[in-house]
């Protein structure tokens, strides 16, 4: 049972690096909340510290202050409640794209169902990859294979650092959709970084806006549509769009 309406609290969250001996801020005062099953996308220019804050929520970097609640409990570790899915994929290229799907599972030490590895497989269109390298596949594919890698870990909540700003319009459009697809299936709560306005409104079911000024929350736009059938190719979706963009701008 849940024991907090929120899968994920975070209060006055702030980070900064060394850079030349200075201590420069990246993130200042960020609060956020995800409640079960929800997803939110973080829209945010380059270097605005979009990495920064998923490392962080996913337990592999420390901030410099702030509170971390994950289903109500202090959170500052690596846990298998959440998983993260890295720009680059994070493949490793000595291992087949069979290994390399079921690596997550193995890490955890869990027993791999092979008809649920099967299953993931089809959904996601990558069956004949299976003996391939990860050199030998393409953007589109890579990233299904990691999508594989997560899905099967059944996370609570998913992290994704730009999954699919690398690919094309329409394997970037496919992927949304299967991304789409297992949420309904599984109902994961997921955070997707991204400094496309297109993909946070595909994806989030909040789209918050980070300020690269003042390093922190500009504002959070609701897109309760995202969920809709047909929402993607609808007029609400290109003005969603232009909302973001004009809040982006500001
Ligand atoms: N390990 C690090 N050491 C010093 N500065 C860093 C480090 N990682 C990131 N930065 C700086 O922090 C800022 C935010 O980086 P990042 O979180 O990667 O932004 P984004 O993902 O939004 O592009 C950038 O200015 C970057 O140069
Ligand atoms: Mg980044």
């Amino acid at each position: 049972m849940n024991i907090s309406p929120d899968l994920l609290k975070i209060t006055n969250l702030s980070k900064s690096y060394l850079q030349n001996n200075k201590k420069v801020g990246v993130l200042d005062n960020i609060n956020l909340n995800l409640k079960h099953k929800n997803s939110l996308a973080i829209v945010g220019p380059s270097g605005c510290g979009k990495t920064t804050l998923l490392l962080i929520l996913a337990g592999l970097l420390k901030p410099d202050s702030g509170k971390l609640l994950l289903d109500g409990k202090i959170h500052i570790e690596t846990t298998n409640k959440i998983a993260l899915v890295l720009q680059t994929y994070g493949l490793l290229p000595w291992k087949t794209v069979s290994d390399n799907i079921i690596l997550g599972i193995q890490l955890q030490g869990y027993d791999i169902d092979k008809a649920a590895v099967t299953e993931i497989k089809r959904t996601l269109g990558i069956v004949h990859l299976d003996k391939l390298y990860p050199e030998q596949l393409s953007g589109g594919q890579k990233q299904r294979v990691a999508l594989a890698r997560v899905f099967l870990l059944q996370p609570k909540l998913l992290l994704m650092d730009e999954p699919f700003s690398a690919l094309d319009a329409i394997t970037r459009e496919r992927l949304q959709h299967y991304l789409m697809d297992e949420y309904r299936k599984r109902k994961f709560g997921f955070i997707v970084v991204t400094h496309s306005i297109e993909e946070a409104v595909a994806l989030g079911q909040q789209i918050m806006i980070l300020n690269p000024d003042a390093k922190n929350v500009d504002q959070i736009i609701e897109n309760q549509e995202v969920f809709n059938p047909g929402f993607h190719s609808s007029k609400s979706f290109f003005d969603k769009c232009y909302k973001v963009h004009k809040a982006l701008l500001n």
